[in-house]
């Protein structure tokens, strides 16, 4: 008999995937499957927190695999497989692998999970959501990218923190590419209902803006090694969860425009409203002419992107 449990694939067992893999677990989303090329991590990370369940109480069963038929049935599909920039490596060496890999594991889940609705993770971010889609060839409903979630947390807890106000009570959004062009809205934002512009002077939120678009650039010059995973993980699960429960939350996420803010297949940033059935809706807000010029700057970046991109052989 099969159960009616939801179930989450985790593509990649690194550090994205397996900290998705336990915040997942932890709130008892679903089962989860970890899937990764190097079969022993997946299953031995997955055995692991499996084995954490009686210790957390929650009742998600937790696999490990290399093998696509055990994403068969997923509800939803987070996608970190790749590799990071190395030294030495151009942005279109990354591209290409990180294509190839792409590429790879959309042609595993087209056959054996095709009605999932799937989150892009992997980097460079607004173009292997493009690869995704064109492999998968699933409407646009069933295709996203995580970025704006992550970057809109960057920029609420920099807020938060010269506020001296709770995260909770922080109100805000980013918009656009995930990368040095993203466009973080003050104009938008409100501190307990009070707009942010009445809360801070406009040098300490400029600061708190560069601040939100270094926020990956920082992490990885902490780390050194590698790039963030806890609040990249923390916010694909929000959006996988307002997938598997039919929130209709209003979300941040790489959207594959058709027409919105004049921009056509093309991901970019935008409000999304998250629900059963994927990505349910653009919202287009309203941009002033600072905010549409760098709205403009970042679409002309995700555009030169996927311009590499198309030349690639992958
Ligand atoms: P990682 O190196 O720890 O993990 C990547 C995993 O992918 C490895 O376990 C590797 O074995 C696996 N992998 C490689 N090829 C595969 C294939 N063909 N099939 C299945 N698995 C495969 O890297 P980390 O830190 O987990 O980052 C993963 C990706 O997520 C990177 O591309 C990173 O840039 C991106 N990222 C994106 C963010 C965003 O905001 N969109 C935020 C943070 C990371
Ligand atoms: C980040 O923003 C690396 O894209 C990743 O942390």
């Amino acid at each position: 008999m099969g159960h009616k449990r939801k179930k989450i694939s985790v593509i990649g067992a690194g550090f994205v995937g397996s900290t998705c893999a336990h915040w997942a677990a932890s709130k008892a989303l679903g089962d989860v499957v970890l899937l990764d090329v190097n079969d022993g991590v997946a299953k031995g990370k997955a055995l692991d927190l499996y084995e954490a369940s009686p210790v957390e109480n929650f009742d998600s069963r937790v696999i490990g695999t290399n093998d696509y038929k055990d994403t068969a049935d997923s509800d939803v599909v987070i996608i970190t497989a790749g590799i990071p920039r190395k030294p030495g490596m151009s942005r279109d060496d990354l591209l290409a692998t990180n294509a190839k890999i792409m590429k790879d594991v959309c042609n595993g889940l087209k056959q054996h999970a095709p009605n999932a609705v799937v989150i892009v993770v992997s980097n460079p971010l607004d173009a292997m959501a493009y690869v995704a889609k064109q492999v998968l060839g699933f409407p646009r409903e069933r295709v996203i990218g995580m970025a704006g979630v992550l970057d809109t947390a960057r920029f609420k807890a920099f807020i938060s923190e010269a506020t001296n106000v709770s995260v909770k009570d922080i109100n805000a959004f980013v918009l656009g590419g995930h990368g040095d062009t993203m466009v973080p809205m003050p104009r938008h934002c409100s501190v307990g209902g009070v707009p942010l512009t009445e809360m801070l002077d406009q040098d300490t939120i400029d600061k708190i803006v560069t601040r939100t678009r270094n926020g990956g650039a920082e992490i990885v010059g902490l780390l050194k090694t590698g790039s963030a995973f806890y609040a990249p993980a923390a916010s694909a699960v929000q959006m996988a969860e307002a997938i598997l429960q039919d929130q209709q939350r209003i979300l941040p996420c790489a959207a594959f425009l058709q027409g919105e803010y004049g921009v056509k297949d093309l991901f970019l940033g935008v409000l999304c409203r998250l629900g059963g059935n994927g990505m349910e809706k653009v919202i287009e807000v309203k941009l002033n002419d600072v905010e549409r010029k760098g709205l403009d700057n970042s679409v002309a970046a995700v555009q030169e992107l996927v311009g590499a991109l198309k030349k690639i052989e992958f």
